[in-house]
């Protein structure tokens, strides 16, 4: 067994099946910056490791994944947030160009330096929420020369922070102010102009699909441009209507449909069959006060993976603590605490492109790991506002040990 570091006295819930089984007393092997053994003390084969860190017999997870952010952008939206409090809505805002096109403005304003120290920032309280792997979507740009500063800033987080970082293009979000009544012909600027342009700095393709978005058939022409470039596509879905984002997600192939608080029986139907993994982001529904539910039942008894994200964005959910979303799924869309820990490792990981690679502790898998100052994957989603990273892991490397 290859080791440049031991991970000891684990209480360990590798997530290697989907489930939040704990071992306890379990060791996990580190060589290369990957997981190259694990299991019980007892078994460990002979032999020393350069680094031992010992857990002494806290929680041990992988490291968990956000799957759907809008870390980069320009300013803040508290004044919009201050007026939504005093009764506006968030749909009645965007329309007098507010939300997200009051982001662009001040994103297209913003230098590349103004954007990577502030979300640099974000992240890094993300990251010190136990975050390994990040999703980081452009959108607040919506024209060539932005959307490509913000995805080129996307892919130099990583690298500053340390956290693993998957790239999504939205240049779908809404239609910017220039194309303002002719949302048919910004659809064809994004797949024809931006997308060529941008296709090699994103991972993925992204389009919000809603009302204040693009209808699905607008949505399904940019994922067809996104999939005809080998790049494998996502979707804002039924966030604010069921505008039949769930199916559509469904019928391409999409890795993720995401939101679904409107999302209806035939939505569900669709997602069963189609290996889409259903992203839960209960930081949006809170922030917007929206009564509307995913139909987590549904979707469960659909065998439906469902993953947790923050969607942390300055709009509908300026949420930076992904332990703080799993408890959201929790308290407000009924998910238990252990599927809130898969949502937020192994299926947030299926959602990315990644199973297997990220989002579980296996061998193979990055060794991106969390000691956690507690026992028990409920105390995750139990306690508020209290930090409980003890030590982070990633690639091997121990990033912090408090
Ligand atoms: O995921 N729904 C669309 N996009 C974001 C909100 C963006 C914004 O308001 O700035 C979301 O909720």
């Amino acid at each position: 067994v290859g080791r440049d570091l031991l991970v000891t006295g684990c209480r360990l819930a590798s997530m290697a099946d989907g489930t939040a089984t704990v071992m306890d007393d379990a060791v996990v092997a580190v060589a290369a910056g990957t997981v190259s053994w694990v299991g019980p003390a007892f078994a460990l084969p002979a032999g020393t490791a350069s680094r031992v860190v010992d857990a002494a017999g806290r929680l041990v997870t992988p490291g968990l994944v956000d799957c759907h952010t809008h870390l980069v952008f320009g300013g803040h939206r508290a004044e919009e947030y201050r007026r939504r409090l005093a009764g506006a809505t968030y749909e009645e805002l965007a329309r007098h160009g507010d939300g997200i096109l009051a982001t662009v403005r001040a994103t297209r304003a913003a230098s590349e330096d103004e954007l990577m120290e502030a979300a640099g920032a974000r992240l890094a309280a993300l990251a010190a929420s136990g975050v390994t792997t990040v999703e980081v979507k452009s959108g607040y740009g919506l024209d060539l020369d932005t959307e490509l500063r913000m995805l080129r800033v996307a892919r130099q987080l990583g690298p500053a922070t340390g956290v693993r970082v998957v790239t999504t293009f939205l240049g779908a979000h809404t239609v910017p102010e220039e194309f303002a009544g002719r949302p048919d012909d910004y659809v064809g600027y994004v797949c024809s102009t931006v997308l060529p342009a941008v296709a090699g700095f994103a991972d993925a393709v992204d389009v919000f699909c809603d009302r204040v978005g693009f209808t699905a058939d607008q949505a399904a022409l940019v994922l067809a441009a996104a999939q005809e470039r080998g790049l494998p596509v996502k979707l804002h879905a039924d966030q604010l209507s069921d505008s039949g984002g769930a199916a559509l997600a469904a019928r391409v192939g999409a890795l993720s449909a995401d939101h679904l608080e409107h999302t209806g029986p035939e939505g569900v139907a669709a997602l069963e069959a189609s290996g889409t993994v259903a992203v839960l982001l209960p930081g949006a529904a809170y922030v917007l006060a929206d009564p509307a539910r995913p139909p987590v039942a549904a979707l469960r008894a659909a065998g439906v993976p469902m993953a947790v994200a923050t969607a942390a964005n300055p709009g509908t959910s300026p949420l930076l603590s992904l332990p703080l979303a799993m408890h959201l799924a929790c308290r407000l869309f009924g998910l238990t605490p252990e599927e809130a820990l898969a949502g937020a490792t192994c299926h947030a990981a299926r959602a990315l492109g990644l199973a297997e690679r990220v989002g579980v502790i296996a061998p193979g898998a990055a060794a991106d790991l969390v000691v956690w100052d507690a026992t028990e994957p409920t105390e995750l989603v139990y306690w508020l506002g209290r930090p409980l990273c003890r030590a982070v892991v990633r690639g091997g490397q121990v990033t912090s040990l408090v």
